[in-house]
């Protein structure tokens, strides 16, 4: 069965109300009648968001909440004032990559000692792409896509500049499994799109790369706590993925890695640090790498950083993923339909797939302007972001996000855009993110 088939089919969510078409059935009364039936509401109360924001950019950097608060207060005030050092092993900072990657491990379908959190996704991927082609003796093809998120890209061709016995090739969406039938070493692919938010067959292309003797590497950034993941029933053999995304851990949070079990004792970190030694405090001067994943750490793991993503991560305790992702279903389809109501003659030209179920949590829409609606936007208490050339996306975390917001969000889209009110000229001054 296809991924895409295994999401939860989206049920029209309230009764249908009189109108002409299925859109014109909706209301700002339906929004927030969907609201007070939704039973993930309550969750939106562990989140500080300002009222009357709507954001719809927890793909990029999810918001505060009172979980991360807490526990980065403790971190701060109890084992870095007051117990100093003695938290390294007082309060367990030693082990924190470990034991948030074992709390991380549910969301993503792994056993606990298969994630670890520290570092960078950029990094992370590093380490594990480079060490799967040394367990194939250094050489080989590794497949990725064309218009993959740009770290990917540049890391994979850092790493055949790096090894002479390594092809890389990008190659258009279309053309994946065709380049992983001609002979790959290794699959390195984003599940969800970070433009399009297009989702592949993770299931699907992992048991092809299989068939056709290739290790997989997902980057699922736009992924994780936010669509259903399965590593260990799809049999993947690597994963990497951001911590400040979906799950809320804050700006620069540190990432995650996956090695499935199985496969931890076979691969090598090419990033040799003392925190990765099988006895960081032997002071040896050989390196012994560690036994499982901690071999993967590489030095000391930001303690803080660690600890509010330890404390956002308490937001998705005892969540239905499945439940939760209907719902973002059920948040992207309104938006997709408001906007197409009453948007879609002003020029926003959807850029995504039609189905929801085919994409992550996020829907784009492309637009000339892009940038300069998007700001206007912000303005208006509604943060999307913006991707080169003309891409606005918007968001959908099921966690916060409300019928009433995505209703908000497109009021104020049609405004903009009636009145032209992104013509002002400090719209288009850009800023160094976007
Ligand atoms: C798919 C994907 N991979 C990787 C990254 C970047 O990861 P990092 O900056 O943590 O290295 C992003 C950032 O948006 C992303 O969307």
């Amino acid at each position: 069965m296809s991924e895409a088939a295994a999401q939860p089919e989206f049920v029209p969510p309230v009764a249908p109300l009189d109108g002409p078409t299925a859109s014109g059935r909706w209301t700002r009364e339906t929004c927030a009648a969907l609201d007070a039936a939704d039973p993930h509401a309550s969750r939106r109360a562990a989140f500080d968001l300002e009222e009357g924001l709507v954001y719809l950019d927890g793909n990029s950097l999810g918001p505060l909440s009172a979980g991360a608060r807490a526990r980065l207060h403790e971190a701060v005030e109890r084992e870095w004032r007051r117990d100093l050092i003695r938290s390294w092993n007082t309060a367990g900072w030693f082990e924190l990559p470990e034991r948030v990657g074992a709390r991380l491990a549910r969301l993503l379908g792994a056993r606990p000692g298969e994630v670890l959190v520290d570092d960078s996704t950029s990094a992370n991927l590093f380490k594990l792409a480079l060490a799967a082609i040394q367990a194939r003796g250094g050489r080989g093809r590794i497949v990725s896509e064309a218009g993959n998120f740009p770290t990917d890209l540049y890391v994979l061709q850092g790493l055949a500049r790096l090894c002479p016995g390594v092809e890389f090739v990008a190659v258009p969406r279309e053309a994946i499994p065709a380049a992983i039938r001609a002979g790959a070493a290794l699959v390195v692919l984003t599940h969800v799109h970070y433009k399009s938010g297009e989702m592949y067959d993770l299931p699907g292309i992992t048991r092809l790369a299989h068939e056709a003797g290739a290790a997989v590497l997902w980057d699922l950034s736009h992924s994780v706590g936010a669509v259903p993941v399965d590593l260990r029933a799809a049999g993947a053999d690597l994963a990497v993925g951001c911590g400040y995304k979906y799950l809320n851990g804050g700006p620069g949070a540190p990432a995650f890695l996956y090695v499935r079990e199985d496969l931890q004792a076979s691969l090598s970190s090419p990033l040799c640090g003392w925190m990765g030694h099988a006895e960081p405090f032997a002071f040896d001067d050989a390196y012994a790498p560690a036994p499982g994943l901690r071999r993967f750490r590489c030095g000391t793991p930001p303690v803080l950083a660690l600890s509010a993503l330890d404390g956002a991560l308490e937001a998705f305790e005892g969540v239905d993923l499945a439940a939760l992702r209907a719902k973002a279903i059920g948040l992207a389809t309104l938006f997709r339909e408001l906007v197409a109501r009453e948007c879609a003659h002003h020029g926003p030209v959807l850029a995504s797939p039609a189905d929801p179920a085919r994409c992550g949590n996020h829907v784009g829409y492309a637009h000339p302007r892009g940038y300069e609606i998007v700001q206007a936007l912000i303005d208006r208490g509604v943060i999307g972001d913006f991707r080169a050339p003309d891409l606005m996306r918007f968001g959908f975390a099921p966690l916060y996000v409300r019928y009433v917001d995505v209703w908000d969000a497109v009021a104020r889209l049609r405004e903009v855009l009636e009145t032209r009110a992104y013509e002002r000229p400090e719209y288009a001054r850009r800023a160094a993110v976007t």
